[in-house]
């Protein structure tokens, strides 16, 4: 079982879209589990904060060290000891498709949640947490990161998805964009009478034909959006 803890301001978040579809069924089977750790349950004073000022200025509010740590001490010795630990943010090392895969192959995984302006570097430094975004964009906290980080790792699990077979196939597995689908019906009048034909190669039933259409469809549709994924692919192969 993948053992998951998240410390985060708002437990009441988890498991949201974890709980749903068939991830939610993998959570009902225990092929994984999410314990939350409330962060203002370890704040300081009597207000129990949890974030403070900037040193050097600047706007926002900065997650405490001190903090974080007791929130982390609560977790059981072993699973602190032993699991990947991610912070959310922004200014991570971008997450693809092969992390994903990696971390669907751990059994122990801490994720921190950040608010504010961020977690106090100190925090991350000393305390062994790999800094990952989910894409050049601002999110108002690491919620709903951590939400799609896990979606993509629990699926990978054996045993998660109905047809694992479709993992082979998505984008990103072999560094291309995947195909596109078509199914009934086979020819579709749209609501201002056009008609639109499935691709003729796709109901010839002949599958070398279809193999290389599709593939010939992912490199075309990568170059277009991802040139940036085709040049890698083409590097991988020299
Ligand atoms: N928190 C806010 N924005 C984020 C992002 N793009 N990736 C990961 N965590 C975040």
């Amino acid at each position: 079982m993948l053992d998951i803890k998240i410390l985060t301001a708002y437990p009441e978040m988890f498991p949201g879209n974890l709980e749903h579809s068939l991830i939610g069924k993998a959570l009902k089977e225990k092929i994984f589990n999410i314990d939350t750790i409330n962060l203002h349950e370890y704040g300081i004073d009597d207000r129990m904060s949890i974030d403070d000022e900037p040193f050097g200025g600047g706007p926002g509010m900065v997650l405490r060290p001190d903090v974080v740590e007791k929130a982390l001490n609560s977790i059981p010795e072993q699973h602190k000891r032993d699991s990947v630990k991610i912070y959310l943010t922004p200014s991570g090392t971008p997450l693809n498709q092969e992390k994903l895969g990696i971390l669907a192959k751990q059994e122990k995984i801490t994720i921190l949640c950040g608010r504010f302006e961020g977690v106090d570097q100190r925090a991350l430094d000393v305390l062994g947490f790999e800094e990952i975004s989910i894409g050049d964009y601002v999110l108002a906290g690491g919620e709903i990161a951590a939400q799609v980080l896990l979606e993509g790792c629990i699926r990978l699990i054996p045993g998660v998805l109905g047809h694992p077979e479709s993992i082979l196939e998505e984008s990103f597995s072999n560094s291309l964009l995947e195909y596109p689908h078509y199914t009934r019906p086979q020819v579709w009048e749209d609501s201002l009478g056009n008609k639109h034909d499935v691709p003729e190669v796709l109901r010839s039933g002949h599958h070398e034909n279809i193999k290389k259409w599709r593939l010939n469809k992912s490199v075309e549709k990568t170059k277009t959006i991802r040139p940036d994924l085709y040049v890698k692919k083409i590097k991988k192969q020299d």
